[in-house]
Order: C-alpha cells, then structure tokens, then sequence
C-alpha cells in the first residue's frame, strides 16, 4: 500500500506538542523532571516524533508500556533516559538491560533476574520501584517498600533510582481516594527515610494531578495526555494553561450519490434517508480506528459545516448526509480536529463512544499515515 497516496491521513503538530510540553514546564518547579509518556505509539501521535519533539522543548525523560517501545526508540537515537512502565515477561529483561532502559520492579524474583542478567553482562541495570497505594494493579504494598528496596540495594547490578505511584482516579483528581493514595505513598516514603533509604526519584502524577494537585509533583512528573493536548476532565482546564490538541484527521469524499427519500444507508439499514440528499463517502472505517460507536451519533467537519455519519460504520467506509450541500469527490472532511471557528474533538468521540479521549487517539490504526507538521497558529 502506497500510504501517501491514501485519501486518508492524521496530521501531527509537532509545534503543539512542544507547546504543550512548554506549558507543563511552567507548571513545574525548574528542578522537577518533566517525564513524557510515549506509550502506545504515543497515544496514537508517534511514539519517536513526540519524543523528539518533547526531548527538545523541556522533557528530560519518556516513558514506555513495552520494553520493545524503548528498543525502538533507541535504536532512533533516543539517548534519554527510559522507564519501563509495564509489567515484564522474563524473556523481555535482557533487552531492558542492554538498551538501559529503566525498570519498574515490584516482584523480588524478577529483581533477582535482571541482577543476574546486569552481572552477567556486566553492566548495571536501574530500577524504580513500583508501590501500589490503591490501583490494584502492579506495584508493591506500601507495608513491604522498607524490605523489599532494602533486599534491592543489596542486588549486585542493580541501582535503585527511584520510587513510585499511580493515581486510580486519573479524571476526579480532586475526589477524595487520590489523597487517601497520596497519604499511602508518602508514608512509604517516611518509611524508607527512617530506614535511611535514600532514593533520589520520586513521582506520583500523570497528567491530571500535575494539572490540578501541585502538591504531587515530587522530583518529577509523569505526563501523557496532556502533552498530547487533551484534559482528563475535559470541563475542568486550568486558568492561565493552554492546551493544544495535536492531532487531527482527514479523509477526502471519494463517492457522492444523490438519493431518493426512503434510501437505506449501510449495513443493518440503521439509516433510512427521510428525504431526496446526497450521501457521501469518506474511505476510512473501524479498520482505521472510527469506532462502529459514532454511526448515526458522530459528525465530520466538510466546508465548515457539521455533517452527520450516518448509518453503521463499516470496516473501510462511513457514509454522510450531506443534504443539498454541493459536495464534490476530492473535497476534505475533517474527522477531529478544526476548520474555521469549529473543531470535532477527541472528548467528542469519547463521548459519543461511551470511552475516554486516551482510548479514541490510541485506536487511529496503523493503516492511517501520520503526516507531521509545524503549525504555529493557536487552535
Ligand atoms: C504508570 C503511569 N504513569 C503515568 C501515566 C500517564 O497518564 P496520563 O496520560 O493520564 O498523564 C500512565 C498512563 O497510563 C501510567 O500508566
């Protein structure tokens, strides 16, 4: 597949990134780290080309899910430094050590084998150290943090670097069970000072408390949907911080029919035109990541007009009403993103998805080009 010439593509402003980037700068103390998460192909924006431009405009760390993502990244050239979030398969160790990627340790045998691997190689792998104060997911109790950073530092090849949270309640912030977490975390902070363990990184934010809890920013913060421009709770923006969306895609009409009234539209008929219109079709479908959610819910944006998706979205097609709007093949729509004073947002889907912004950009597929501009105007 020739992907340039595709009729289908997603722009990334790079400009906005580091706008944004800039932005969770100002927000930080000049001595917190401004960690960049890159996971999942950076939320669907390129995991290598916001990493370049975060590196470039204040981040001095990125975060990945996979230890392959921080494999791919350094073999692009990434120097900085790379914490592994995810949890690990023993088979994926070794390359965390070669590639000196920093690793989210919880789990003593795990800690035991990237030490054996680091000796072996004769190199030294570093750690943070996972704590979970109330996500249920991965991490430590807060009870074990003393024994278990105690048996770390004591692991030939293994230098413990930092120290670690994360927040359940990502978009309500404010609510009470994310104090109850900062509470659990700083005594396992407490813990290990008066055991005089001594660890130079510790962070708890994503993007959501570096917004709104400046009490949580620690040695450093760790942020992924803002960067991309998007908030964790779309109504609730910070007064004085901007943030640009930096991703918008398009598809160009490649069919226009006119229809009588009582005209059937896609699979399952859903939609029944209720009166004579044109419908057209933009080649793009749920193989690309429009979600079968936004049929007959969702709109695209075409010569500055809202139009309808209407009937169900196929796997390479969505069709829309047009009315008596004289569409041509070759014009462009615009499924999120601006045109003129109106923008089809990330939060939109979401909504008409039943999901959050996080998973709408992360599921714009392969299929789709990512084409990367510079635009310095503010949407
Ligand atoms: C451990 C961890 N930290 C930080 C983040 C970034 O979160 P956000 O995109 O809300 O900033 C994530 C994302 O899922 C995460 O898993």
């Amino acid at each position: 597949m020739n992907q340039l010439t595709r009729p289908v593509w997603a722009e990334v402003d790079r400009a906005a990134i580091a706008h944004n980037v800039a932005e969770f700068r100002r927000l930080i103390d000049t001595d917190c780290q401004l960690m960049v998460v890159v996971k999942s192909d950076g939320y669907g924006h390129g995991d290598l080309e916001t990493a370049r431009a975060a590196l470039a405009s204040g981040a001095s760390w990125l975060a990945v899910a996979l230890p392959e993502e921080g494999v791919r990244l350094r073999r692009s050239g990434i120097a900085a430094p790379i914490l592994v979030l995810g949890s690990l398969a023993a088979e994926q160790l070794e390359m965390c050590v070669t590639k000196d990627l920093v690793v989210t340790v919880y789990q003593w045998e795990q800690a035991q084998a990237l030490s054996r691997i680091a000796s072996r190689l004769q190199k030294t792998v570093r750690v943070h150290v996972k704590v979970d104060t109330g996500m249920g997911r991965l991490g430590i109790p807060v009870e074990q943090a003393v024994d278990f950073t105690a048996g770390l530092q004591r692991l030939p090849g293994v230098e413990v670097q930092g120290v670690f949270t994360h927040f359940a309640t990502a978009d309500q912030p404010l609510g009470e069970y994310v104090r109850f977490q900062q509470q659990r975390f700083g005594e396992a902070l407490k813990q290990l000072t008066a055991a005089r363990l001594r660890i130079p990184l510790r962070h708890s934010a994503n993007t959501a408390a570096t917004l709104y809890l400046p009490d949580t920013h620690m040695d450093m913060v760790r942020v992924g949907l803002g960067i991309y421009g998007l908030l964790p709770i779309p109504s609730k923006s910070v007064p004085g911080v901007s943030l640009k969306p930096a991703l918008s895609l398009f598809a160009r009409v490649t069919s226009v029919r006119r229809v009588s009234a009582g005209t059937a539209i896609s699979y399952g008929t859903s939609y029944v035109t209720w009166r004579e219109t044109s419908i057209a079709v933009l080649p793009i479908g749920y193989g690309d990541g429009v979600s079968r959610q936004l049929g007959n819910r969702g709109c695209v944006l075409l010569d500055e007009t809202r139009f309808p998706i209407v009937g169900h979205v196929t796997m390479d097609h969505i069709m829309i009403d047009v009315g008596d709007h004289p569409v041509q093949i070759g014009d462009e729509a615009v499924l999120l993103g601006g045109q003129a004073a109106d923008a089809v947002t990330a939060d939109e889907w979401a909504d008409w998805m039943g999901t959050i912004s996080y998973e709408v950009t992360c599921m714009i597929g392969s299929r789709v080009p990512r084409v990367y501009v510079q635009r310095t105007d503010a949407r």
